[in-house]
């Protein structure tokens, strides 16, 4: 599919997928899949779950993702866009990521990034982070695409807690 699709027919796609898949690993490969390929200024799309440390500490560790390789495959939660969604279970959005003190690089093409908290029974288990190489990239209609999948996740998630 060449054309270029609109958030509805995304979003469909998405629920298809929502009914389709049942492993909650299997599904979130999809959903990076179909955000990276469908949505052409989504230049990374990936996820982060939180894991405990050792030392108790929860961290971000990478999950599935397409794009460049990021140098950031753990991030603690006091670091980062990333770790700002997570401690805070906030949607972040950043129009310019080189005016945002938190930022941590993943690729000199990033211009603006999205992170999105994921749910489970009311606790951040996760994230789902997308970078652009365009500028503010990500207007309403975007978060509520990208939450749309980070609820539909927390979903699938939920299934293995029960
Ligand atoms: N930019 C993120 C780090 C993850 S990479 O973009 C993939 C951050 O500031 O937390």
């Amino acid at each position: 599919m060449s054309t270029v699709p609109t958030l509805d027919e995304v979003k469909q796609e998405l629920a298809n997928l929502d009914a389709a898949v049942t492993a909650p690993t299997v599904f979130m490969k999809e959903v990076v899949s179909l955000l990276h390929t469908r949505m052409t200024k989504y230049n990374w799309v990936g996820f982060y779950m939180i894991e405990q440390q050792p030392s108790g500490e929860p961290v971000l560790v990478l999950g599935p993702f397409q794009g460049a390789m990021t140098p950031h495959t753990r991030i603690p939660l006091n670091q980062g866009i990333c770790g700002a969604a997570a401690s805070t279970g906030k949607t972040v959005i950043v129009d310019d990521v080189s005016k945002d003190s938190r930022y941590l690089a993943c690729s000199v093409e990033t211009k603006s990034e999205i992170v999105v908290p994921i749910f489970v029974k009311g606790k951040v288990v996760g994230e789902l982070d997308i970078d652009s190489h365009f500028a503010a990239a990500f207007k309403d209609e975007d978060r509520d695409l990208v939450e749309f999948c980070a609820k539909l996740v927390g979903k699938h998630l939920d299934t293995l807690s029960t």
